[in-house]
């Protein structure tokens, strides 16, 4: 099947029910998504389908033919940082680093449907990552910086 990730075409031989997480990591080399859970609890996983956070653990292989796939190594490049990256580093959210890729995807997610995300919104749409360093509150604190950046642009 092909696959479009990262504004690149792969043409893959996977079966329709693979994970499209195993896809990413295992056939195409995109070591920048992580596999934590498999069972959509972690959140560790996340890339966005069409701008939109999806679990990629859960989420089938086919189900991304015809779609953009974005991960981590796509939503910006280090010259040229998506803001909510920009933000992560001006606050140096990350600790380990294991689940930070899953958390910006799912935060650039977020930011892109609300701009202007109250505190609850944060909580709501950010519960389903988990982050065993407990960087909850940098978490909080980059996203609003983010989205002042994204409300300026
Ligand atoms: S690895 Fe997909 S949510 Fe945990
Ligand atoms: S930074 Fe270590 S798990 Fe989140």
């Amino acid at each position: 099947m092909r696959l479009t990730v990262d504004g690149t075409t792969h043409e893959v031989d996977v079966e329709d029910d693979m994970p499209l997480l195993w896809v990413l990591r295992d056939e195409i080399g995109i070591k920048g998504v992580k596999y934590g859970c498999g069972i959509a609890q972690c959140g560790a996983c996340t890339v966005h389908l069409d701008g939109v956070a999806v679990r990629s653990c859960q989420t089938w292989a086919v189900d991304a033919v015809g779609a953009e796939v974005t991960t981590i190594n796509g939503l910006g490049t280090p010259a040229a940082m998506h803001a909510v990256q920009e933000a992560w580093t001006e606050h140096q959210v990350a600790q380990c680093g294991y689940c930070q890729s899953g958390q910006i995807m799912q935060a650039a997610s977020m930011l892109a449907a609300i701009p202007d995300p109250t505190d609850e919104d944060i909580d709501a749409e950010m519960s389903g990552n988990l982050c065993r360093c407990g960087t909850y509150p940098q978490i909080r604190a980059a996203i609003v910086t983010a989205a002042a950046k994204l409300r300026e642009a």
